[in-house]
């Protein structure tokens, strides 16, 4: 019997008790079935969490590539495999064939190959989202060279540190990307970038704009031209089943961002069975998900786990604002979407909108509407359910992170009755568990803890680039011999899982994680600042916002105060992302610390919340008369 499909819940709870019992097994069967090998596994599975190392398929040998795109030549030559709808509706989409992709691909390997990348190489790529940034991953993919895609809404600053980090060599880019209304300038960003980046030696430059640029002389190249002349094939190279795949970085708690290292079989075979599954994928489905490849979403659930199954996956271009708020639905009527996949943010923001931009069209193609990235609160589930499920299409909770590289808990859609907000179950072979703060696990139902996995699965990130020390301690060093997801999570009556929130020091806004640390270091770098101290407050697109409490150095006392404010923001944004802007900024002659100087985020936090009744117990502090000030003066 193949387990590959799951179509009833009786049928999961055999999948997942089998894959629990016999996870080798289980594995080892999904992974011979269903895809493409050069050589087969030693070993399915070793693994020890407190070293911490992970390894699936032992000395496989594979290209993913070769499972994306070159199977499906022969059945699905003339399939769509990319549906590119771009920023502005009267631009036609654009179909491209797996046939078509297979040749883009290979062009595009040999321009990487000509441009001296070479296996294990790290690739940079800071590309909108137009389908030259599908095709570099794979031809990345093809040649064994290890992407780093960087979100391409990031500064300067944060691309320099990430091609710093990883040593790349090269950077793909593009001339610029259109945002709604708006046309930005990347190429420029990345020149800023780059002069901080001493070893990249060369940019390929994609026409996207049209807009004018400087071309560095020695260093820059129009894209274009080499593809052109570049040959339509290229042999895929075999990789190692633990050969890295790609890089891609997140935000820490403290810190820089972490890159995280994904590998290629396990990576490949999870994100395909959970695409399968928690998508419920039929060879005509055109599946849509919103997210921007920059993000771990796109890189798992639109490109390599749709195509690993031979899937019609839509890249979108533009924002759900443009050219007006109906621009999602009008994608999903004018394609038949039958999958669609986005945020909480953005279905917040559409459902404070005039419902006849929903009403106007007809979105009676959709079978399963998914959502990702943080807690989706109840009024914005039932919304979803009710405007655009029109009651009738199941809503996958997908809760997961860069980390785990595929889908964790979910329900399966027409599987899992589903209940709002909650993520349901853990998916076959996920063997989550709740800890308390003395470090047991929390046995049984209606329990609330920390959320850690016991277990590896294939997708589960190796390392951090650079810094397996890192990867440890942040991971594996809080519970002994488990995985710690830095997630709340409580178990209800009947074993469904509800994430409550990040317990660290990330913040999710707009379903983009932050960590504090690195966005006070930037404030800090502001002439005028002494400290600062980051908390989120709830909001009601957003999820969270961030509010900023500020102390000032004697230069910046006489200053106006919302001059100051814009400053901070301007330093954010060059220094991070606009994303990290913050809402609220309150001068402090303080900060609440505790005696050995940690700042009490916890009273931060209650008064950016404005629940200042019930602050505990402050008086252990070193200075508590600093609240009171803190209350007093509150935005
Ligand atoms: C963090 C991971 C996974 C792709 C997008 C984000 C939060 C994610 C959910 C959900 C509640 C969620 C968690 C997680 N999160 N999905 N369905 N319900 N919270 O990836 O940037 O690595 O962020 O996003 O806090 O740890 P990421």
């Amino acid at each position: 019997m193949s387990n590959y499909h799951i179509k009833h819940l009786e049928e999961y709870f055999q999948v997942y008790r089998k894959s629990v019992r016999n996870p080798e097994g289980f594995w080892e069967e999904i992974a011979e079935e269903h895809f493409l090998w050069r050589k087969k596994w030693d070993n399915v599975l070793s693994w020890n969490f407190s070293k911490p190392e992970v390894k699936w398929f032992e000395n496989a040998k594979l290209n993913i590539t070769e499972n994306c795109i070159d199977r499906h030549l022969a059945t699905r030559g003339d399939k769509t495999a990319i549906l590119f709808e771009p920023n502005n509706p009267i631009e036609e989409a654009q179909h491209i064939t797996y046939r078509e992709l297979h040749q883009r691909v290979c062009k595009m390997a040999n321009v990487l190959k000509g441009n001296g990348v070479k296996k294990g190489d790290r690739v940079c790529i800071y590309l909108p989202m137009i389908p030259e940034l599908v095709v570099s991953l794979l031809a990345c993919a093809r040649i064994g060279a290890i992407h780093s895609v960087i979100f391409a809404g990031f500064s300067a600053n944060a691309i320099a540190s990430r091609i710093n980090d990883s040593d790349c060599k090269i950077v793909l880019t593009s001339d610029g990307s259109f945002r709604g209304k708006k046309s930005i300038d990347l190429k420029g960003i990345v020149d800023v970038a780059l002069d901080y980046c001493p070893g990249v030696k060369t940019v390929l430059v994609a026409k996207r704009t049209n807009a004018e640029i400087e071309m560095k002389a020695g260093r820059d190249k129009w894209l274009q031209p080499l593809l052109d002349n570049a040959y339509g094939d290229c042999v895929p190279e075999i990789m190692d089943a633990e050969d890295p795949l790609f890089i891609l970085y997140t935000s820490g708690s403290t810190g820089k961002p972490k890159g995280m290292v994904h590998t290629c079989a396990g990576y490949m075979v999870y994100t395909a069975y959970t695409f399968k599954n928690i998508f419920q994928y039929k060879e005509d489905d055109v599946y849509w998900c919103t997210a921007d490849i920059g993000w771990i979403t796109g890189h798992s659930y639109i490109v390599y786990g749709p195509l690993a199954n031979g899937a019609t996956t839509v890249m979108f271009e533009g924002v759900p604002s443009y050219p007006d708020y109906g621009r999602f639905w009008e994608v999903v009527e004018k394609h038949k979407v039958t999958q669609f996949y986005t945020a909480p943010t953005a279905i917040r923001a559409l459902a404070k909108e005039n419902l006849e931009f929903v009403e106007k069209y007809d979105l009676s193609s959709l079978k399963v509407l998914g959502s990702v990235g943080e807690p989706i609160n109840e009024e914005a589930w039932h919304w979803y359910n009710h405007n655009i499920g029109k009651n009738k299409n199941p809503i996958v909770d997908t809760w997961w992170q860069t980390e785990t590289g595929g889908i964790m808990i979910s329900p399966i859609p027409y599987v899992t009755p589903t209940t709002p907000t909650y993520a349901t179950l853990p998916f076959i072979g996920i063997q989550p568990a709740l800890m308390n703060e003395s470090g047991e696990e929390l046995i049984g139902n209606q329990v609330e803890g920390h959320l850690c996995i016991k277990f590896p699965w294939p997708s589960i990130a190796r390392t951090i680039w650079g810094d397996h020390k890192r990867y440890r301690e942040t991971y594996f060093l809080t519970y002994k011999d488990k995985y710690f997801t830095g997630d709340g999570a409580l178990r209800d009556g009947v074993g469904y899982y509800r994430i409550t929130g990040r317990v660290d020091d990330v913040i999710i806004v707009s379903g983009h994680n932050l960590g504090t640390a690195p966005i006070e270091d930037s404030i800090n770098e502001h002439p005028a600042v002494a400290e600062s101290a980051i908390v989120g407050f709830s909001h009601s697109v957003k999820g969270n916002a961030l509010y900023g409490y500020v102390i000032l150095k004697e230069v910046g006392e006489s200053r106006d105060r919302d001059n100051l404010r814009r400053e901070i923001n301007q330093q954010i944004t060059e220094h991070i992302g606009p994303i990290a802007k913050l809402d609220k900024i309150q001068f402090v002659s303080g900060l609440p610390k505790t005696r050995s100087g940690k700042i009490m985020r916890r009273i931060l936090r209650k008064i950016a919340s404005k629940d200042i009744n019930n602050l505990g117990d402050i008086s252990t502090l070193l200075n508590p008369e600093v609240v009171q000030e803190i209350i007093d003066n509150a935005l």
